[in-house]
């Protein structure tokens, strides 16, 4: 098959690198770049260290509200799709990019597949519920991380095309770790040791975008323990700059700032971390995998089995409730629940018995 993949910000990167070189051996792929991110180190980073195939069309949309970027994105999709022809466009996660690709796809009426469909968090004051929402009602092929992802399809009426999968990114990760641990100098960079500090990110609309509650989040990290090592996403650096926060926590001898960090020094940092704090989903999921306690800067979250089985507390914005998680013994167990590395192997299978059943 003709297949047209749509890619543009970090996860991204790292999801398709799951999917995209197992793919090529049976079809022929369009790998398209939206460039929603487009620093270095942002974008160039993750398709070096992952081996991801080059882009093979740059849309150069760059940043903007997102009904404008989401618009860009379409006008430029609609172009690449004429000319492809697709059989099949595949689109990633919760993202502008995701809505854009998958809203292009069913517009030229090409079946879309959406990996990584179904997670919900039930709050609509998140873009990436409305991007997520959307792309899975656009998709004829629905690729699960997890059986709760498949059951919440099943509550909006979507039974066709779903198949469980697992995640993407975990085959990245449990492939991953052990070339961070070899190859990064991070924890050194840091001056951290390994099991005596706490891995920040932050980077959600709901948290950096009201300033009342980006200082509740700095007020957060300066009542942790330190160190504190934080690699700043441009949204949120460029947050801390216009409240006059960021001299702030420079000030801080506990909490060390960088610029955002490629993949195999996030994984060695996440890794070794005492705990993680974060607001993203895909660094939730890395820290189950990874056997880290993690404590979610938001009150929801897609992965709610992380929750479940007691590896992630929910803090929102609580120091008080980030200060209790980190004094609990992390449990025992921790079941198997992304696939165990084999995601892009299913999403093949699938999507190759997807293109026999249309050839038939
Ligand atoms: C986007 C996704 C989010 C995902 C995240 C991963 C949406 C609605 N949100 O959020 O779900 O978790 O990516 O990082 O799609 N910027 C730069 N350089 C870059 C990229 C962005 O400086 O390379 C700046 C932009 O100027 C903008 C801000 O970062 O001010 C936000 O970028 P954007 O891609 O719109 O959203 P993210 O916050 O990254």
């Amino acid at each position: 098959m003709r297949v047209v993949t749509v890619v543009g910000n970090r996860p991204q990167f790292v999801k398709a690198a799951a999917v995209s070189r197992r793919l090529r051996e049976h079809h022929d792929e369009l790998l398209v770049h939206t460039g929603q991110h487009y620093d270095d180190d942002m974008s160039r980073v993750f398709f070096e260290e992952l081996a991801l195939p080059r882009a093979d069309r740059e849309l150069g949309v760059g940043s903007a509200s997102a009904p404008v970027q989401t618009g860009r994105m379409l006008e430029s999709l609609d172009q690449v799709l004429a000319d492809a022809r697709p059989d099949l466009v595949i689109v990633y996660g919760d993202t502008n990019s995701t809505l854009a690709g998958a809203l292009a796809g069913a517009q030229v009426r090409a079946p879309v597949a959406h990996v990584e469909a179904g997670m919900r968090s039930f709050d609509w004051s998140m873009p990436e519920e409305l991007n997520r929402v959307l792309a899975d009602h656009a998709s004829a092929l629905l690729l699960c991380s997890t059986e709760t992802a498949a059951r919440n399809l099943r509550s909006e009426g979507i039974t066709a095309g779903v198949h469980i999968v697992g995640d993407a990114m975990a085959d990245v990760l449990l492939e991953m770790t052990p070339v961070a641990k070899e190859r990064s100098n991070a924890l050194k960079r840091e001056g951290v040791e390994p099991g005596r500090y706490l891995l920040v990110t932050a980077h959600r609309a709901g948290n950096v975008d009201d300033p009342a509650r980006l200082g509740a989040l700095v007020d957060l990290l300066e009542a942790v323990p330190s160190p504190v090592v934080f690699p700043v996403h441009p949204r949120t650096r460029a947050r801390l700059d216009a409240a006059g926060l960021t001299a702030r926590l420079e000030a801080n001898k506990g909490i060390r700032l960088s610029s955002p960090v490629g993949y195999l020094d996030l994984v060695a940092l996440a890794a070794s971390a005492r705990a993680i704090l974060t607001d993203s989903g895909g660094l939730q999921k890395e820290a189950y995998l990874l056997g880290v306690p993690c404590i979610t800067l938001r009150d929801t979250t897609e992965w709610v089995e992380t929750v479940e089985s007691g590896w992630n507390t929910l803090v929102d914005l609580s120091a008080d409730a980030a200060l209790a998680a980190l004094e609990r013994e992390p449990p025992a167990e921790r079941p198997e629940l992304y696939g165990g590395g084999h995601a892009g192997e299913r999403i093949c299978e699938e999507i190759d018995a997807f293109a026999c059943e249309r050839s038939g």
